[in-house]
């Protein structure tokens, strides 16, 4: 009987955890359709200094950024990027929202909640068009990889990956290397031995 409560108590706990907005599955991304690759690369842009639209990326477009980023594309294992020797990325991919901050979860294709902080965007960029951004995405070494030219060559093909599905997905977005380092690492309470590679800000315009 104890068994059994204990039991049905974990279920409830697991659930409850389930059923929080905090961290959460994406949609499968979007891998079909859009331009083809050459005409994205043949249209290939930044994002305009001038203020984005305040409509935020939906699920469905998050999910397909990421996924271009650093997501799984075989099994059993292998990324949307080349990555060193095949390891697991070795640079992390952080998700800032007007709900908060996320880390990207690319075995699950999800979001785990950093914090809940809000305007976090605002502070998190110094520039001011990208303050307007609905969605930042921040390139982190997580100290997996010590051969830093390869964090550095990641950061560069994930980011690549982002300027085209942004293309194929009619968003805009922008590679920045202006951005508060210090109110970043504390808002994500990043590690000592992380680094951040540069940042990306995405929405519409
Ligand atoms: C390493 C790097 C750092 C950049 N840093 C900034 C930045 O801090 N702020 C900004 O507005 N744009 C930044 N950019 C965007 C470039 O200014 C932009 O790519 C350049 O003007 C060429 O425009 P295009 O991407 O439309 O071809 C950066 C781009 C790269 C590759």
């Amino acid at each position: 009987m104890k068994k059994l409560v204990l039991a049905a108590l974990a279920l409830l706990l697991i659930s409850a955890a389930a059923a929080s907005a905090a961290s959460f599955l994406l949609p499968e991304p979007d891998k079909t359709g859009g331009p083809s690759a050459l005409e994205a690369i043949a249209n290939r842009a930044s994002a305009e200094q001038k203020p984005f639209e305040k409509e935020e990326l939906s699920e469905k477009e998050l999910a397909t950024i990421l996924w271009a980023a650093t997501g799984k594309n075989r099994e059993p294992k292998g990324w949307t990027v080349p990555l060193a020797m095949g390891r697991d990325p070795y640079v992390k991919l952080y998700v800032l929202l007007k709900s908060g901050g996320y880390l990207y979860n690319w075995e699950k294709g999800g979001l785990i909640e950093q914090t809940n902080e809000k305007r976090l965007i605002s502070s998190a960029v110094t520039q001011e068009f990208a303050k307007t951004a609905p969605c930042v995405v921040v390139f982190v070494t997580s100290g997996l990889m010590n051969v830093d030219e390869f964090n550095y060559i990641a950061t560069g093909a994930m980011s690549q990956n982002i300027y085209l599905a942004a293309q194929a997905l009619g968003l805009k977005t922008r590679f920045l290397a202006s951005y508060n380092k210090v109110k970043i690492e504390s808002s994500l309470a990043l590690s000592p031995v992380a680094k951040i590679t540069g940042v990306m800000v995405i929405g519409r315009q």
